[in-house]
């Protein structure tokens, strides 16, 4: 293994790992989709899909800023995180309930990403790449909404629908 000597260096390696989680995400997401039975909660799903295709092509962007082929490294944390909201979603369950866990798992997804943006933003600063510190910025601000807007989602009504989802 070669060794890491900057903080180029392991910005692009980051930069690979997140382009590998967000191109898994666009194949999973939309299984995802199909299982809410919540409205709200399958468009806010789809709306989060075009979202991680545009973030897809900011990756791309930032490969063509630091002058390095677009090139993924495969994300196990993506991987294992995918996994297990699969299983989750696999099982026979009510359909409120399903919806909870639904949340539970995409927020496990939307905070993996926080933390890989919000750590790669920084470093884009560091380095005083102020143009990729924005770009990347604009898709660290639209998964924090995203995971707020699963949080209003979880409060206002599918966790309580979860609680009693035979309408006792
Ligand atoms: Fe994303």
């Amino acid at each position: 293994m070669q060794k890491i000597n900057s903080l180029d260096e392991i910005f692009l390696e980051e930069v690979k790992d997140l382009y590998s989680a967000e191109k898994q995400l666009t194949k999973a997401l939309p299984k995802v989709a199909k299982k809410a039975t919540s409205p709200e909660l399958k468009s806010a799903i789809e709306e989060h899909l075009q979202q991680t295709e545009g973030h897809v092509n900011r990756l791309e962007e930032v490969f063509k800023m630091l002058g390095k082929p677009a090139k993924a490294k495969p994300c196990p944390a993506m991987k294992g995180i995918l996994e297990e909201a699969n299983d989750v979603l696999s099982q026979r369950a009510n359909p409120a309930v399903l919806d909870a866990a639904i949340i539970g798992a995409a927020q496990k997804v939307e905070h993996y990403e926080i933390a890989s943006y919000g750590t790669i933003v920084q470093w884009a600063k560091q380095m005083g790449r102020d143009d990729i510190k924005n770009l990347l910025g604009q898709t660290l601000d639209e998964e924090e909404k995203t995971d707020q807007k699963l949080t209003g989602l979880a409060k206002t009504a599918i966790n309580a629908s979860a609680l009693r989802p035979d309408g006792e």
